[in-house]
């Protein structure tokens, strides 16, 4: 097994390959980059465990490199290695957080010392990293993913009321998972071994609903041939989820109402009162208290529902979640197609997390399932993510109204376009408008300082009349 993976940069072969022998022999997995931009690129695509970098090196030298690669979360560790005579800048690089330095000629012997010393390092940062994790997710429920601490809230609810009889309403915008904390609150109760029960408010029309839900008897009305048995009756026992109860008519909240409060139900065209034992779960994205005030919605039905309310806070407000989210519905999808799962690249994640998810949790699960289909199938890569993703521009956290999110909308012209050029376009209308600072240019494009840096090297960005080029090392401090 790999003791862990290392990227080595530096500008002459001989040095890289020596290393590379080196260390391979030790165990590491070794890859190598010739320039600053070429290890910016990589360990864009592949988080490495350690880099070791030369100082001096055309283009952006070994302390740019050491800056971007600090500012990350978790900071990657750096090791410099610098010539005879060079000091000051070793100092500097402790300054600016490397982990240490190694003087030229490496030896042997203090290379491994050292680079063993900052394994032991690494180790320690992930166990930690998996303490805080573990303590951060105190609440786990089999499928649903939530370390936020508003989902955790969701987990401890969830837990509390599953055990009881206890009537929940179940609310959030579509596609926070509404359906399936309903599952969960089903599996974890008594009820469990009866079939989990539910009904779509707004799929089925009017007419039908209400021999769905209370059955009918033979020849109650035209084309009821049989009797038949309602949701109300199969559910007994268990558990019986109102999908959407907000879409309910004014006359089956009266039925439904009286079902709940007697406990029993009357088929249609039938003559006596059927006992059931139905725990009931309704899940709406509508605000039902507004529903009442307008008076669509009945008050003392809302009262019945609105015992116990959790609520799923939508995806943009929770995006801390994202990450893992991804991570395992790529691992689902992968598992479904009988292949091994597949990482995603970190500019592909900085996309995923600065976009709103408008159509929350169901909207990432969809758009990461296309993904996997696009992807090279070793990882998904920005290039394989929907173009609202790639261009969502400014990362705001409040929720746009809906003809605000529309304007931000890039749309695509009948025409098609050239996505390099446009890319191009929009990193030089972001560097003219922050004054040519990258950091600045790179919030306004939702990327990160590394990635926006390395654009501009790839597109020859450079501020017209300036010297300031993006390839010099001064621009990239
Ligand atoms: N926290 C989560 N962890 C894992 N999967 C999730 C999570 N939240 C939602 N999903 C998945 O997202 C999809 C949408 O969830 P669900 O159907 O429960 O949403 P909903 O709130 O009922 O949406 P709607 O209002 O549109 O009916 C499902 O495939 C579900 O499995
Ligand atoms: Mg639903």
């Amino acid at each position: 097994m790999s003791k862990g993976s290392i990227l080595v940069v530096d500008d002459e072969g001989t040095q890289r390959d020596v290393l590379r022998t080196i260390l391979t022999a030790e165990g590491y997995r070794v890859e190598t980059a010739a320039s600053a931009g070429e290890a910016v690129e990589k360990s864009g695509h592949h988080r490495f465990d350690l880099v070791l970098t030369d100082l001096r090196m055309p283009g952006a030298d070994g302390l740019s490199l050491i800056r971007a690669l600090t500012r990350e979360e978790p900071p990657t560790l750096v090791i410099l290695m610098t010539g005879y005579g060079s000091m000051d800048s070793a100092e500097q690089a402790m300054k600016l957080g490397a982990f240490d330095y190694l003087t030229k000629p490496l030896e042997r012997d203090e290379l491994l010392l050292t680079v063993g010393r900052a394994f032991d390092r690494i180790r320690l940062m992930q166990e930690n990293r998996l303490l805080r994790q573990q303590l951060e997710a105190r609440f786990r429920v089999e499928g649903i993913v939530g370390s936020h601490f508003r989902m955790q809230e969701v987990f401890d609810k969830l837990h509390k009321v599953s055990g009881s009889n206890s009537t929940v309403l179940i609310t959030g915008e579509s596609g926070t998972g509404k359906e399936l904390v309903a599952r969960a609150i089903h599996r974890h109760s008594p009820r469990r071994e009866r079939p989990f029960v539910a009904v779509s408010c707004a799929a089925i029309p009017e007419t039908l609903i209400e021999s769905e839900l209370f059955g009918h008897e033979k020849g109650a009305f035209t084309g009821a041939a049989t009797r038949r048995q309602g949701l109300f009756e199969a559910a007994d026992k268990s558990t019986l989820f109102f999908d959407e109860i907000g879409e309910l008519s004014a006359n089956l909240q009266a039925k439904v109402l009286r079902a709940l409060q007697e406990r029993e139900v009357r088929r249609i065209g039938g003559r006596e009162d059927i006992k059931v034992d139905v725990r009931i779960l309704a899940a709406t994205n509508k605000s039902l208290e507004a529903e009442v005030g307008r008076g669509t919605f009945r008050e003392d039905l809302y009262y019945r529902l609105h015992v116990v309310t959790i609520n799923l806070p939508p995806l943009r407000e929770r995006s801390t979640d994202i990450p893992e989210l991804a991570e395992f519905f790529v691992a689902r999808v992968c598992a479904e197609a009988n292949r091994p799962t597949m990482p995603i690249t970190k500019q592909a994640m900085g996309l995923l997390l600065h976009y709103e998810w408008p159509g929350n949790v169901r909207q990432l699960e969809a758009v990461l399932q296309r993904s996997v289909l696009l992807s090279d199938g070793r990882a998904i890569d920005y290039t394989d993510l929907p173009i609202e993703v790639r261009f969502s521009t400014l990362p705001s956290k409040a929720p746009a109204a809906a003809d605000q999110e529309a304007e931000r909308r890039f749309s695509l012209p009948d025409h098609g376009i050239n996505l390099e050029e446009v890319e191009r376009e929009f990193i030089v209308q972001a560097m003219e408008k922050s004054g040519w600072v990258i950091a600045k240019a790179a919030k306004l494009l939702g990327l990160t300082y590394r990635t926006l840096q390395y654009r501009l090297e790839k597109f020859q960005i450079r501020r017209e009349g300036g010297e300031e080029g993006a390839s010099e090392p001064d621009a990239i401090v």
